[in-house]
């Protein structure tokens, strides 16, 4: 069953870490070790592999958005939503330059409220950005973003640090947040290399009908 929506007002983050302060700061400072500065060849395996077609997709937490562009050259209607101001920037001269359409929202993604479901999501290294005290209003958000039946294509950070973030999204937790009477696991997940020398794993995921 479709979760309700969460309230807004115990949504906010209390840890400094994974403020939108302390993330428009990482790119300032040019911290942004998860930047590939190019899509994740998951993405590019997934669309060979057809795991997804051209739909209304939403990537939350998109930073610089190099998936954004991948899938907007692709024909799909995507929105893209990230609080930090560089990422945003870069992300709106790319469109420029590149004369795509998509759509891209400044917000608080725990503030976004789509004006209609989405067919599917990409979740690349967002979850891992959040305080895990916030994991499942993300997973109910998910929830209401999307359409049944909907894709989850999301790829889980791996971390051995107690501390995020990133926060390690370790599977028998994920499994635990997106559970099987709300989410169909497929079966393949593939390990994928990041360049901070951790890894992800890359999940495909079914929003349940109902
Ligand atoms: C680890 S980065 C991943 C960026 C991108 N998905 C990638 O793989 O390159 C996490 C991103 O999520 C954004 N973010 C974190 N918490 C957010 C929130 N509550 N609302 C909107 N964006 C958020 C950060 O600004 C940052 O750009």
């Amino acid at each position: 069953m479709t979760p309700a929506p969460p309230n807004p007002r115990t949504c906010c983050a209390t840890n400094d870490k994974v403020s939108q302060a302390a993330w428009q700061q990482r790119y300032i400072e040019g911290a942004i070790g998860w930047d590939r500065g190019k899509p994740s060849p998951q993405l590019h395996k997934w669309l060979a592999d057809e795991a997804i077609e051209p739909c209304r997709i939403l990537i939350p937490g998109c930073g610089r958005g190099h998936e954004v562009i991948a899938l907007a050259e692709r024909e799909f209607s995507v929105t893209g939503i990230d609080f930090a101001d560089s990422a945003i920037t870069y992300l709106r001269r790319e469109q420029r330059l590149r004369k795509l359409q998509f759509d891209i929202i400044q917000t608080d993604l725990f503030a976004y409220q789509p004006s209609e479901p989405f067919d599917a999501v990409y979740e690349q290294t967002c979850l891992c950005a959040i305080d895990p005290s916030q994991w499942e209003t993300y997973e109910q958000l998910l929830c209401c973003w999307t359409k049944p039946g909907a894709t989850l294509l999301a790829s889980f950070m791996q971390s051995d640090a107690s501390e995020g973030p990133p926060f390690s999204c370790d599977l028998k937790s994920m499994r635990q947040l997106f559970p099987a009477s709300r989410w169909h696991w497929h079966d393949t997940i593939d390990r994928v290399e990041h360049p901070t020398g951790m890894h992800e794993l890359a999940c495909r995921l079914t929003r349940n009908s109902g």
